[in-house]
């Protein structure tokens, strides 16, 4: 088991270097994958960063090279690389960009890759497989890059895409980390918590997903640690709207729109629910519930106060609201 783990490391690393070297010196890495990413505004500095690379267009021509080098088709398939079919065995992220996904001392342990084509019919971006190295609930896009400056900023972004994450880089905000679109898990929050008990929550400016990501965010709560929110215009995330404002007004931008989370939380429920007396309650009610899952009786106490005034229903009925949640928990 050791020994696959110590060949998974070293097959996924040699990918990495291999899909790398494709995009700076490969005629098509250069003409297409390249290319593609200076459209996107990133520089070579932050496109080596990231260790970010090309695949070719080839339905094996990484398999060619990687059996070449020696490596067993049987390993290069266990690490996500290969995908076998008919006793053959083809490249899985042929004809994309690839994103190399580190763990947290550095190493690479698997990818994501974007396709170039608006072709919807395929997916925009192929993920590894889970592995024996790479459990996709254990880990965020970014970590590596992001561990000491989280440590230095005590505070987390967190983000969606991994061009989420890039761009950042690219507007001087270094503290920053992917969920890779899935909602955080338990193991994911704890990663973060080793830096920074600081969470800021950027959310992709549309509808939806912001009700999604709502429900996601009382785990945070659950865990002690403190959550902010930016919310981004209509059609925007991260990156586009970064690339659109620029380092400076990006940063100010991420100043100015923090906000408490449960405030947030107030203010987005309460517009909805106006002048709707029985959506007012359902209101106070799901505000209480993430209140209460606080594990801190200061913290809560002052969530309580705060929320009275905004939502101006006294103190007492959001406690013995909360009260009832705390005994139905416990
Ligand atoms: P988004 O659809 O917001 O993509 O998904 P994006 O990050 O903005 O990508 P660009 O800017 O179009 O290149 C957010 C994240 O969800 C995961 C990826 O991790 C993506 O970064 N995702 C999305 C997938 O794994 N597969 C998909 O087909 C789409
Ligand atoms: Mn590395
Ligand atoms: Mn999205
Ligand atoms: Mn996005
Ligand atoms: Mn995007």
């Amino acid at each position: 088991k050791q020994n696959e783990r110590e060949s998974l490391y070293i097959v996924i690393n040699y990918a990495a270097e291999y899909y790398r070297d494709m995009l700076w010196n490969h005629a098509d890495g250069k003409a297409i994958g390249l290319s593609y990413f200076k459209e996107r505004g990133f520089t070579d500095q932050v496109i080596k960063k990231f260790e970010l690379g090309y695949s070719l267009d080839q339905w094996d021509g990484f398999a060619k090279a990687a059996s070449a080098k020696g490596y067993s088709t049987d390993i290069l398939e266990k690490a996500g690389l290969l995908i076998s079919k008919d006793d053959r065995f083809y490249d899985r992220f042929r004809g994309r960009v690839t994103f190399p996904i580190h763990n947290v001392t550095g190493k690479v342990i698997a990818f994501g890759a974007r396709t170039l084509s608006n072709n919807k019919k395929q997916p925009k971006y192929i993920n590894s497989p889970e592995t024996e190295i790479y459990h996709k609930s254990k880990i965020l896009y970014g970590i590596h890059q992001a561990k000491q400056a989280i440590r230095n900023g005590d505070n987390c972004y967190l983000v969606e895409g991994y061009t989420d994450v890039i761009s950042l880089h690219l507007s001087g905000v270094e503290n920053v980390v992917a969920s890779s679109g899935t909602s955080l898990t338990d193991d994911q929050i704890k990663l973060i918590g080793r830096y920074s008990e600081n969470i800021t929550v950027l959310f992709d400016g549309d509808a939806a997903g912001l009700r999604a990501s709502i429900r996601g965010i009382d785990m945070i709560l659950e865990k002690g640690m403190n959550v902010k929110t930016v919310v981004f215009p209509e059609g925007e995330d991260p990156d586009s709207y970064s690339q659109k404002l620029g380092t400076t007004k990006f940063q100010e931008y991420l100043q100015e729109q923090s906000q408490d989370f449960i405030k947030f939380k107030v203010s987005l429920l309460t517009s909805e629910a106006a002048g709707d007396p029985l959506k007012k309650a359902e209101t106070i009610r799901e505000i209480v519930e993430s209140i209460a899952k606080i594990p801190d009786p200061i913290k809560r106490t002052v969530y309580i106060q705060e929320c009275s005034k905004i939502l101006e229903i006294d103190e007492s009925v959001l406690i013995s609201e909360q009260n009832k949640i705390l005994i139905r928990q416990n």
